[in-house]
């Protein structure tokens, strides 16, 4: 038989790893620059609604599921299927989550690499390397390969010490060093000239650029944020024990996750209108913020370059902030078809990460190879399609395929008189309903 499972030690050390793949590039690049060129604070206010009207129900889904089963995505979905055919749709479902977490990952691991290659670049300025330094931050294949080999090589050996070991000690160590960096990196960037512009353009709304298309970006943003549909909560709930409290741990989850995006933009727009006053172009020539990979790899360095030393220091400071964010993130991601790879080949972990690991750094370098082809498109099928679609499948599996008692007997477990809470009468009904129409709808639009 195989080894016996993982499990988190603590509340706190879940939180901190569920909250750590949960906060990533989608918070602190994602959202602050989706809200900079959507209206500004009108966007905040509806993804405050997204986040925990839509995510948060879709989250306890998974976390639900994923603590009673105990088990991986595939394992768990044909566990409270109920027959042939429902049976065949949950192993399908959860392949297909973990097919689309892979994915993530591969593209991911490149944006990171980017990240970690921006954090490398001032040390080698520090010690004279300039060589080193321009080669680091010049976009060439060899450069892409090199830092998206570490960052992913970083990913699996979190991974192969294990859920305690690897998993809940670093998300422990690194969260919150993010929220010192973050913090440190306001109070910097504000006092500032220009930061005060940049201030306003975030927390002025405009309510006239309220739209569908608003909404439902501000959906897949809070989707996504959330890591969502592809099985990382649902692990991750796996390994909480029963004594804890579901629906209070998946709120505070929910809310680091939207309180450091708000954060972030606190930092991400007054920086970029500090970079403005100090003569770096923020607006593309179509009149568009410049929100893309240009705003992380040429606005705010080049605003650091003009700082001097300090902006060494900054620099070394915001990428840090990166690769912690993408890393605790990263490593949610991995831990899906890792487990899977344990429970179902029956391999140990110390085997399983690297193989996995190694298949998915192929696919990362199948995308560096062919960048302009493949990039976009890995992206728009994993987080446009892949991850709505499994969103729908996993609100119905909680809703209507699972039997009811055992969903309400999980929830109950930790928490005392759920009976008696608002979110015990709403959410089974929310999530049977709600949940799979609002997220069926963003994805018709998104097709259209
Ligand atoms: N939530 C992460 C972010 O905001 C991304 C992510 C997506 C992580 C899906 C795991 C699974 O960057």
């Amino acid at each position: 038989m195989s080894a016996p499972r993982g499990q988190f030690s603590s509340n706190v050390g879940f939180l901190m790893a569920a909250a750590g793949s949960a906060v990533g590039l989608g918070n602190i690049w994602g959202f602050p620059t989706k809200a900079a060129s959507n209206g500004g604070a009108a966007f905040v206010v509806v993804y405050l609604f997204m986040a925990f009207l839509l995510a948060y129900p879709a989250l306890m889904a998974e976390l639900t599921i994923g603590r009673h089963a105990r088990r991986n995505m595939v394992q768990a979905l044909r566990g409270i299927a109920r027959g042939p055919v429902t049976r065949f749709l949950g192993g399908l479902t959860g392949f297909g989550g973990i097919l689309v977490a892979s994915l993530i990952l591969s593209f991911y691991a490149i944006v990171a690499g980017w990240m970690v290659a921006h954090l490398a670049e001032p040390f080698a300025t520090l010690i004279g390397a300039g060589g080193i330094a321009d080669w680091l931050t010049g976009d060439s294949t060899p450069r892409n390969l090199t830092v998206t080999a570490i960052f992913s090589g970083l990913t699996m050996l979190i991974i192969a010490s294990g859920v305690e070991k690897g998993i809940e000690r670093w998300s422990t160590l690194l969260m919150p060093s993010l929220i010192l960096l973050l913090l440190l990196l306001i109070i910097y960037v504000l006092a500032q000239d220009g930061a005060m512009k940049g201030l306003e353009v975030y927390l002025m709304p405009d309510f006239s650029q309220l739209s569908p298309e608003l909404m439902l970006s501000a959906m897949g943003q809070a989707f996504f944020s959330l890591s969502l549909g592809v099985g990382t909560m649902l692990i991750y709930g796996s390994y909480l024990s029963r004594q804890e409290s579901l629906p209070r741990l998946g709120a505070l989850v929910t809310l680091i996750d939207v309180g450091i995006a708000f954060t972030a933009g606190l930092l991400i727009l007054p920086a970029m209108y500090v970079a403005q006053e100090a003569g770096t172009q923020i607006f593309s020539d179509t009149g568009e913020l410049i929100a893309g990979p240009g705003l992380i790899m040429q606005v705010l360095p080049a605003l650091f370059d003009t700082m001097g030393t300090a902006g060494l220091f900054v620099a070394i400071a915001f990428f840090a902030l990166m690769v912690i964010a993408s890393l605790t993130s990263s490593i949610s991601m991995l831990e899906v078809p890792v487990a899977f790879a344990i429970e179902n080949l029956g391999i140990g972990r110390r085997l399983a990460t690297p193989l996995v690991g190694l298949a998915i750094f192929a696919i990362s370098s199948l995308i560096i190879f062919n960048f302009d082809a493949l990039f976009g498109l890995v992206v728009s099928i994993s987080t446009e399609f892949g991850q709505p679609i499994l969103g729908v499948a996993l609100c119905i599996f909680a809703g209507w395929i699972w039997r009811r008692d055992q969903l309400l007997a999980e929830l109950e477990k930790g928490h005392e008189n759920v009976e008696q809470t608002l979110f015990w009468k709403v959410w089974p009904w929310y999530v049977r309903i709600v949940c799979p129409l609002l997220i069926l709808a963003a994805f018709l639009q998104s097709l259209l």
